[in-house]
């Protein structure tokens, strides 16, 4: 058994390298099932959308399936190691994109997008105001005018009201027989809106166990927080859902995740 390391970071970079292989299996696998029509929908509502930007695109896994109905998908991410799977995803696809390691906070592609995307919590890790400022002017310089912004952050209106502060997130066995097991205890600092998300994740390859402990501070959102952030930086909400699902209302109390979707003023 061996303790593998220890991080307390801005966005749990060195969790992503140590889980990225398997990130696609480890949570509710049936959300890039969900995703597609609920973009594909929004995209048509809100047309014409065709060039989509991803800023924190992960392993590209909802966005292939933009890729695949024809629309142009960019994806940026900070992670190597996200952005490795990504690559190997995007050559199985046969496909081609343009995909690049980026901080969603100086993001400098020169051009402008129909949409940006920034999916599963992302944005949440942008937790100094400062940071804040600085992602959502550039969303707004890579976004041509009347373009979508649309974010998909955690509810913790609905994890606050109930709490699930220590609990197991993770049992997964791979085919290679590898495990990976992951456990939550975090804590909400409501006074400086801050979720601090800590992971105790415990890999086991063969007879070897890896375990590596990491925490990171996340930023509370509500809806009246976001909107006040989104308008004080040139977007204007027009659409709020509890999910990437399709009909998926927002409930403050109930809904898993607070979807906010923006266009430029
Ligand atoms: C929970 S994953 C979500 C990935 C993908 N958007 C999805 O929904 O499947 C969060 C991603 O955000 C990336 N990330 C965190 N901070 C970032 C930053 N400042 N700039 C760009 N990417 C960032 C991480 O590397 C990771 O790939």
């Amino acid at each position: 058994m061996r303790f593998s390391g220890s991080e307390r970071s801005q966005a749990h970079g060195r969790w992503y390298r140590t889980v990225a292989e398997h990130f696609d299996h480890l949570y509710d696998s049936g959300r890039v099932t969900r995703a597609y029509p609920f973009l594909h929908d929004l995209f048509r509502r809100r047309a014409p959308v065709l060039d989509v930007l991803d800023v924190a695109c992960g392993t590209f896994a909802l966005d292939l399936p933009l890729l695949r109905r024809s629309y142009r998908v960019t994806g940026r991410d900070v992670s190597k190691e996200m952005l490795r799977i990504a690559r190997r995803r995007l050559e199985e696809s046969g496909r081609s994109a343009d995909l690049g390691q980026a901080d969603m906070r100086t993001l400098r592609l020169d051009r402008e997008f129909d949409a940006i995307l920034c999916l599963g919590t992302a944005f949440n890790y942008l937790a100094k105001a400062i940071d804040i400022r600085r992602a959502l002017r550039g969303f707004r310089g890579h976004v041509r005018k009347d373009g979508l912004l649309v974010l998909d952050l955690t509810n913790f209106d609905a994890w606050i009201r109930n709490p699930q502060n220590a609990r197991a997130e993770v049992d997964y066995r791979a085919p290679d027989g590898m495990r990976i097991a992951v456990f939550g205890f975090n804590e909400q600092d409501l006074t400086r809106s801050i979720h601090l998300a800590r992971f105790l994740t415990v890999v086991q390859t063969g007879r070897g166990i890896d375990i590596r402990f990491d925490e990171a501070p996340l930023r509370i959102w509500t809806k009246d927080s976001l909107t006040t952030a989104l308008q004080g930086n040139g977007f204007k909400p027009v659409e709020w859902w509890g999910d990437l699902r399709l009909g998926a209302r927002y409930d403050r109390r109930r809904s898993p995740r607070l979807v906010s979707v923006s266009t430029r003023a």
